[in-house]
C-alpha cells in the first residue's frame, strides 16, 4: 500500500495550526508529488518500444521495387531468422537497415529503440549499436585489419582506445574464434578465405559490442567446425549482453541448429509471406520454400 504522505502532512499542518509549519508542510506536499511523478516516469517500463521496428517498408533500386510493404518487430533479446530462396531481398533488407545509400526507401519507416533512423548515415546507425555482418565482406587494400578495428572502436566510444586494452581484447577474440593471429596485421579482408572473412566479422562484433546484430549468410564460406566455433562465440556474446537482439539471414536451416530463433520469417517475392516459430524449420528442410508464396501470406505473430 502506498503511504499517503500528502494527507498525513496536511492533517499534521491543521492539527498544529501553525502558519510556518503549515507552509512548510504544503511545500513538502508539492515535492512529494513532484518526486512521485518523476519516479513514475523513470520507472515506466519501455512499454511497446521495440529494439527494431520496420513499418510498411518499400525499397527500390534502379527504379525496381525490391521490398514491398515489409513489417517486422524485434524486441530486446529476441532472435529472428529471415529465410527465403536466392534473390528475394534478404540482403537488401539488411543493407537498408544499416543505411546503404544505394537503396531508396520509397515508403515506410525503420525505428531503432523507438527512433526513426532513416535519415541517419551508416556510421551514426553503427554508433547507436547496429551491426551488419555482411554476406560478402569488403576487401580494403592498404588499411590494416587492426587499424580498421581500432579506429572503429575509438569512433564508436568517442575516445581513442589504449593500445594495451586494444591488443588484449583482440588477442582474446582471436583465440576464442581460433583465428590465425597474422590476420590482424594484414590488409582488411584482402586475400582472406571465405571462412576467415566471416570470423573477422564476428571479431568485430566482439570488439564493437552492438545491441542489434544482423548476420547475413554468416554460414556461407564456413566449414562445419568453423560454423560451430562462430556460433558458440555469438551465443556466448548474447548470453553476456542480455539486451542484444539478433537477426539471422540464411537460406540453409543448419545454422539455426546452433543459433535458435524465437521467430522465423520467410521472404518471397519482395514480401514477408510467413512468420512462424522455429518448428517451421523442419518443414523448410524437407519441402523447401516453394509453398511459401505471397498467395499464402500468413502470420502467427
Ligand atoms: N544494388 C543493386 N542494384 C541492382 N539490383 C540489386 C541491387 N541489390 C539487389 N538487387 C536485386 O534485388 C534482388 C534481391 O537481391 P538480394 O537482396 O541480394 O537477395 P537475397 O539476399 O535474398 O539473395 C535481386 O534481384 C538483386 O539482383
Ligand atoms: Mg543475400
Amino acid at each position: 500500500m502506498i503511504m499517503r504522505w500528502d494527507i498525513l502532512f496536511k492533517w499534521l499542518g491543521r492539527l498544529l495550526n501553525y502558519k510556518y509549519i503549515s507552509n512548510l508542510l504544503t511545500l513538502s506536499c508539492f515535492f512529494y508529488w513532484l518526486l512521485l511523478v518523476i519516479s513514475v516516469i523513470i520507472l515506466l517500463p519501455r512499454g511497446d518500444i521495440m529494439k527494431l521496428e520496420i513499418k510498411n517498408l518499400c525499397v527500390e533500386v534502379d527504379g525496381k521495387i525490391i521490398l514491398d510493404n515489409i513489417n517486422l518487430s524485434i524486441g530486446d533479446s529476441e532472435i529472428h531468422a529471415i529465410m527465403g530462396p536466392n534473390g528475394v531481398g534478404k540482403s537488401t533488407l539488411s543493407r537498408v537497415i544499416m543505411g546503404d545509400s544505394r537503396y531508396k526507401v520509397i515508403r515506410g519507416d525503420i525505428l531503432f529503440d523507438g527512433k526513426s533512423i532513416l535519415k541517419l548515415p551508416v556510421n551514426e546507425r553503427s554508433k547507436m549499436g547496429i551491426f551488419l555482418a555482411m554476406q560478402y565482406p569488403l576487401e580494403i587494400d592498404g588499411v590494416s585489419n587492426q587499424d580498421f578495428l581500432r579506429t572503429a572502436i575509438s569512433n564508436k566510444d568517442n575516445k581513442r582506445i589504449g593500445l594495451y586494452d586494444f591488443i588484449k581484447k583482440c588477442e582474446s577474440g582471436i583465440n576464442d574464434l581460433s583465428m590465425n593471429k597474422e590476420l590482424i596485421h594484414r590488409s582488411l579482408n584482402v586475400g582472406f578465405s571465405g571462412g576467415e572473412k566471416k570470423k573477422n566479422e564476428v571479431l568485430q562484433i566482439k570488439l564493437l559490442e552492438p545491441t542489434l546484430i544482423i548476420l547475413d549468410e554468416l554460414d556461407s564460406g564456413l566449414d562445419v567446425d568453423s560454423l560451430k566455433i562462430v556460433c558458440k562465440n555469438i551465443n556466448d556474446y548474447i548470453n553476456t549482453h542480455k539486451e542484444t537482439s539478433l537477426i539471422i539471414i540464411t537460406h540453409y536451416p543448419m545454422i539455426l541448429n546452433y543459433l535458435k530463433p524465437n521467430y522465423v520469417h520467410i521472404i518471397n517475392n519482395k514480401k514477408i509471406v510467413k512468420t512462424a516459430d522455429a518448428n517451421i524449420i523442419d518443414d523448410i528442410e524437407k519441402n523447401g520454400y516453394s509453398k511459401y508464396t505471397d498467395n499464402s501470406i500468413d502470420k502467427v505473430m
